[in-house]
């Protein structure tokens, strides 16, 4: 997976964030495949809420700072939180100028997605609507396998590492098999 350029992106702004935890894990999987990882915090970025007007007087730097980012990078990791059975406004909003300002710097990404929380059933309703966004990005993520980080609360340890091995696995496994498509496209 050798120069494989790996872009995490929390949807959740929280510090103590199960998304965050949860992105750590995916990076530390893409990192010990080989990957080249970096990390973009949307708290820190503190991108505006889109807006025509500010697009018109041209891009702030932290629009173009992200991206520049996105731009740089194979696969966009995204761990995003289940808001009203939707995605985060943070990331709808990243999405949303990601796509604009001179051409829309996620056309052709691949996104490995997955989400935490203390529900029963994960983010997979906020991650169909991930999906939705997608075909208007044209950003590609594979169908299977996918990953709902269940009960949230109780699913790590002190450590940050997965309690449960089977999600463990899971993610390990999306994530080698999205690289290994990624890596067979680009030869
Ligand atoms: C505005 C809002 C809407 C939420 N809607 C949902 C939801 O639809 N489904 C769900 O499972 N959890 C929902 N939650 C609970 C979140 O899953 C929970 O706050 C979670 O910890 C957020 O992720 P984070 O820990 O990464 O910040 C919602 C939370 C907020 C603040």
């Amino acid at each position: 997976m050798e120069n494989l350029k790996v872009l995490g992106i929390s949807g959740s702004l929280r510090r103590d964030s199960y998304n965050r935890k949860a992105l750590q894990v995916a990076k530390k999987i893409a990192t010990d495949l080989g990957a080249e990882v970096s990390e973009i915090d949307l708290k820190e970025l503190n991108l505006p809420i889109y807006d025509g007007d500010i697009e018109a007087l041209g891009l702030p730097e932290n629009v173009r700072q992200f991206k520049s980012a996105v731009e740089a990078s194979d696969v966009i990791l995204i761990a995003s939180p289940e808001y009203n059975y939707s995605i985060s406004g943070a990331l709808k909003t990243a999405l949303e100028w990601g796509s604009r300002g001179g051409g829309n710097s996620f056309d052709g990404k691949w996104a490995i997605i997955f989400g935490a929380s203390p529900g029963l059933v994960g983010t997979l309703r906020g991650q169909f609507q991930l999906r939705q966004i997608f075909y208007d990005l044209n950003v590609l993520a594979l169908p299977q396998p996918q990953v709902f980080i269940r009960n949230a609360r109780e699913a790590f340890d002190t450590d940050g590492t997965f309690k449960d091995l089977k999600t463990y696995e899971q993610l390990k496994k999306l994530i080698q098999k999205t690289f290994e498509v990624v890596e067979k496209l680009k030869n």
